[in-house]
């Protein structure tokens, strides 16, 4: 085992299962005391159970590791709170948070309700607000630690799910907000868009092209929160099985500028479509192969 965790506390939220578990474990493998944070919730947040973390915090110890359970919602502030606070009452000190918990209410644009767009953005964006908020005050004064939060290939966007789609580009806006707000304290944030077999992509109705397993987002992950690792911040990195990919930073594609100063709706109508023009966004152009395999009754990729 390379130890690269030794020494370091991490928690993880939505740790009892899939991805959140396996970051878990292999924290704990690789040396890290961790809070295993779960509200052990049904896929659309419902029925929470304690049991979840516990397991977890069993199957870390019964493998020689140190941890503990905390079964709050991270959707609520004392939740984020208390997830920060046992890593210090248990292990003196907090190295790094791993934002994993998540949850999905898939309908329409048209048809969403408020109660399934509420708890969505609560679990994945203040869910991720909560913790980060707790923890970054504590590494401030540490002069040191790691932020991770987690987002989706679906932050480009989403047919279905405009809920998840929206905290999930608001994950990457916060964290990408983390990394400059905390880099003179030598704490890093970074995202993860992990694609991993557990009961959430199970629900996927496309076929997946490239798709693995929870330990292969695992090891990302350990290496993000260790020393060598110091250096990187600001970054969105997709794990998919084999495959790591960075995502590009938000910038300005063209411009242009009006001759006299300001711009009237005609001239942007007479200028517009030859010099800035538009960026063709990609998920746009997959929907329509996806449309005839659904047809022809086959399942789709993506
Ligand atoms: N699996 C994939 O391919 C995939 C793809 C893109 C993004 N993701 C993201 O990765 C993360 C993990 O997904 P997964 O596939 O392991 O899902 P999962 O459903 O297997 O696990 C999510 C865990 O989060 C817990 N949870 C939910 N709400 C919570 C709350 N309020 N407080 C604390 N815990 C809570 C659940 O109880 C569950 O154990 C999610 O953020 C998800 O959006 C996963």
């Amino acid at each position: 085992m390379a130890e690269f965790l030794r020494g370091k506390t991490v928690a993880v939220t939505g740790a009892g299962r899939g991805i959140g578990r396996a970051v878990a474990l292999a924290c704990a493998a690789e040396g890290a005391s961790v809070v295993v944070n779960d509200y052990g919730v049904g896929i659309d947040g419902s029925a929470p159970a304690s049991e979840v973390a516990d397991e977890v915090v069993k199957e870390i110890e019964a493998a020689g590791g140190r941890a503990v359970a905390v079964a709050d919602d991270i959707a609520t502030m004392a939740g984020g709170e208390r997830v920060v606070r046992t890593a210090v009452e248990s292990f003196g000190r907090l190295d790094g948070v791993v934002c994993v918990a998540g949850i999905l209410r898939e309908r329409m644009l048209f048809n969403m309700s408020e109660q399934e767009w509420d708890p969505v953005i609560a679990t994945h964006l203040k869910g991720t607000f909560t913790v980060f908020r707790a923890a970054s005050a504590l590494m401030r004064k540490q002069g040191g630690g790691t932020l991770i939060g987690f987002t989706s290939g679906n932050h480009q966007g989403s047919v279905s799910q405009a809920n998840y789609s929206a905290a999930k580009g608001g994950i990457i806006s916060l964290v990408r907000s983390a990394a400059l707000g905390l880099n003179k304290y030598g704490v890093t944030a970074n995202c993860v868009a992990p694609v991993a077999r557990t009961r959430m992509s199970a629900n996927v109705p496309t076929e997946l092209k490239e798709i693995g397993e929870p330990e292969d987002v695992a090891a990302l992950v350990v290496y993000l929160l260790s020393e060598a690792a110091r250096e990187i911040t600001g970054q969105v990195y997709t794990v998919a099985g084999p495959k790591i990919a960075v995502w590009a930073q938000p910038r300005e594609l063209r411009a242009m500028y009006a001759p006299s100063g300001s711009w009237t709706p005609e001239r942007i109508a007479d200028f517009l479509p030859g010099t800035v023009g538009v960026d063709p966004m990609p998920m746009l152009q997959q929907l329509e192969a996806m449309a005839k395999a659904a047809a022809a009754k086959e399942r789709p990729n993506a």
